[in-house]
């Protein structure tokens, strides 16, 4: 198959008024905290966010629990590991030569179609996260071995071989709700994590965004008709 293949997914948060989908954004923490924390860090993202309303927005004891389960951190002090806070940021983990995933989603483009014109991105946003799920989901099963070390072949990854093997397969991780989890679900579950990871506050900057050109546009209505009233007596 072909490199570079971006499928247009339908993400919450795309478009002028999206907005992360709360419940997939937990599915995806969930994802990445079992499956791809065993290879990337996520350094960049403090874990007391993860209580943020326009994010995952979970209740502040979870976070707690949530880090002092799953992370831990060096304490210079004490010359000791000690259970992650919610003050902490989450680990970096550059071990197995895997990139951190803090920015991914603004590091790749998405969609750049139809017919490469890039107007879905004009009207959707940059859409990172449509190039992680294609990624993820986009291994043929294809492998080959070049100077000791295994690619796999993938219709996403420019070049069309990358290092990484296919980190999901159907089921791999189950979620409270019983959502859907095969690859495709996950794929986009985690993506939609990641691209709030690279972009926390994209909701609040929409809102602002569009409370300016609400503004600007009673400004222009009251500029037109005070120039009408200012002009009248010479006409
Ligand atoms: C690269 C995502 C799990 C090892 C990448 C890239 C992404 C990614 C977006 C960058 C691709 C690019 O450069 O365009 C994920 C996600 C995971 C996951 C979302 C969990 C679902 C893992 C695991 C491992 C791993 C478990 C190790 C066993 C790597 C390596 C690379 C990489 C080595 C560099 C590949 C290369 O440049 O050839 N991953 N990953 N990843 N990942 Fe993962």
């Amino acid at each position: 198959g072909g490199s570079g293949h971006v499928e247009d997914y339908d993400f919450s948060f795309e478009g002028p008024f999206g907005t992360y989908d709360t419940n997939q954004l937990q599915r995806g923490l969930q994802i990445y905290t079992e499956v791809c924390a065993a290879c990337h860090g996520l350094k960049q993202v403090p874990l007391r966010t993860l209580a943020d309303a326009g994010g995952p927005n979970l209740p502040a004891d979870q976070v707690r629990a949530y880090a002092a389960e799953n992370f831990s951190v060096y304490d210079p002090v004490e010359d000791e590991d000690r259970p992650a806070k919610p003050t902490d940021h989450f680990p970096a983990n550059t071990n197995a030569g895997a990139p951190d995933l803090s920015l991914m989603a603004k590091a790749r483009a998405g969609f750049h179609g139809p017919y490469g014109s890039g107007m879905n991105q004009l009207f959707k946003g940059i859409g990172g996260a449509e190039y992680i799920a294609s990624l993820l989901a986009g291994y043929t099963g294809e492998t080959k071995d070049e100077a000791g070390t295994t690619f796999y072949e993938n219709t996403a990854f420019p070049g069309g071989w990358i290092s990484m093997a296919p980190p999901l397969s159907d089921e791999q991780v189950e979620f409270v709700d019983g959502h859907a989890n095969d690859v495709e679900a996950m794929s986009q579950d985690v993506a939609a994590f990641l691209m709030w990871s690279a972009e926390p506050k994209m909701m609040a900057r929409k809102q602002a965004g569009f409370v300016g050109v609400l503004f600007l546009t009673l400004l222009s209505v009251l500029l037109y008709l005070t120039n009408k009233r200012l002009w009248a007596p010479h006409k």
